[in-house]
């Protein structure tokens, strides 16, 4: 049973932009700067919109459609849809629930949560709701502590590992900088081994904690020589996300990855790459079938997916919306975004003449406009 939502205020969210309103209004303006902000100019951030906005999908009609099904394979478990709630960290920033309320929403809609290594609750706590919890890696430097957070997430019942490798660095994010953001004393990063996130409150002018702690805990060098060695040491099958270029997709397939996010990192990484949507096609077009290809950067509602859908990907995942209606209204606020999401994917693959998700795949896209 899916908690309806209680707001206090009317009229209650009817689409995932609904809750960034709400949650602006309450959250302190550097916690949702933070959340809402990319590198540099946002050009990428902006980017992945505009080009998700010009993605055109070719309904087809008298299809014999009536209630298109959800239900998804995705590395070869079962979601009823083909939507995942993309890694995002410290989310008891936005609510004292944090992780556990929107693994609990993702475990109440049956999609996959995939949970930060910089998470602000241990991955115990967060495997402890059922959820179907994916481990996201950021590669830290020591290679023994790898292996021992690998064999923390295998033990919690995480399903896949993701393995994030477009922060090399930080992105420069010019909104943290003016605002001086820092975290507050209360978080930590509960998966990191050590404490490696004291850095994180520290406060130097013009200096992004965020980043210096990331900077000391996580391996800047990483070739593709890591990742097979990641593939052939962990049980669990593989993701690698954040990659945009085709080429880099077909070495990741090579190294043992079960699947792709093509992803900017929700325009938080390199400002200037290219959107996400730009690139997946190329993608899906070079690995062939090998691995899956995941979208994110800008998924905003079911139509979104289904976009996504009919340039190739076998689903998507959400970034901001779910910590807008995390912030908004807790785990509550999380079931609503979910099941508004759902229930516009069903009507979108209906109004496209889709019987389920694979048939979305065969859509033909036109430029909009
Ligand atoms: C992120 N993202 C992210 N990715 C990751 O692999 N590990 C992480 O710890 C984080 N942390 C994080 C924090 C916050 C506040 C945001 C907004 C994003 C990126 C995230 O997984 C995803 O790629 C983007 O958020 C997708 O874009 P949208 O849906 O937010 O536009
Ligand atoms: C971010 C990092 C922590 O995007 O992934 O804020």
């Amino acid at each position: 049973m899916v908690d309806a939502m209680e707001i206090t205020s009317s009229p209650p969210p009817v689409c995932l932009a609904d809750f960034a309103e709400l949650a602006r209004s309450v959250l302190p303006p550097q916690v949702w700067d933070y959340v809402d902000g990319g590198s540099g100019s946002e050009v990428t951030l902006a980017g992945n919109r505009t080009a998700l906005d010009r993605v055109g999908v070719l309904p087809r009609v008298l299809t014999g459609v009536a209630t298109p099904r959800l239900r998804t394979r995705l590395l070869g478990r079962e979601y009823a849809m083909p939507v995942g709630v993309a890694p995002m960290a410290y989310q008891r920033l936005v609510h004292p629930d944090g992780e556990v309320a929107l693994a609990a929403a993702a475990r109440a809609a049956e999609v996959p949560y995939l949970a930060s290594i910089l998470g602000s609750t241990p991955i115990e706590q967060v495997t402890a709701t059922g959820a179907e919890v994916w481990f996201q890696l950021y590669w830290l430097r020591d290679r023994g502590l790898v292996t021992d957070v690998l064999a923390r997430a295998r033990d919690a019942g995480c399903r896949a590992l993701v393995v994030t490798v477009d922060v090399p660095v930080l992105g420069r994010r010019f909104r943290d900088l003016r605002n001086a953001f820092r975290l507050p004393p209360e978080l930590v990063a509960a998966n990191l081994p050590g404490g490696r996130d004291d850095l994180a409150h520290g406060g130097t002018p013009g200096v992004n904690p965020v980043a210096v702690d990331s900077g000391a805990a996580f391996a800047p060098a990483l070739r593709w020589a890591d990742l097979r060695w990641l593939g052939e040491h962990c049980e669990l099958p593989l993701v690698v996300k954040g990659v945009l270029d085709p080429a880099d997709a077909v070495r990741a397939v090579d190294a043992g990855a079960r699947a792709v996010v093509v992803s900017n990192h929700g325009g938080r990484q390199l400002d200037g790459a290219p959107a996400s949507a730009t690139m997946l096609p190329e993608v899906v077009a070079a690995v062939g079938g090998r691995c899956e290809v995941l979208l994110d950067s800008g998924i905003r509602g079911g139509g979104d997916v289904l976009r996504a859908l009919a340039l190739g990907a076998d689903g998507a995942l959400v970034g901001r919306p779910m910590l807008w209606a995390l912030a908004a209204g807790g785990q509550a606020g999380a079931n609503t975004a979910l099941t508004l999401l759902a229930d516009e994917l069903r009507d979108a693959l209906a109004l496209a003449g889709c019987a389920d998700p694979a048939a979305a795949r065969d859509l033909r896209t036109v430029p909009m406009g």
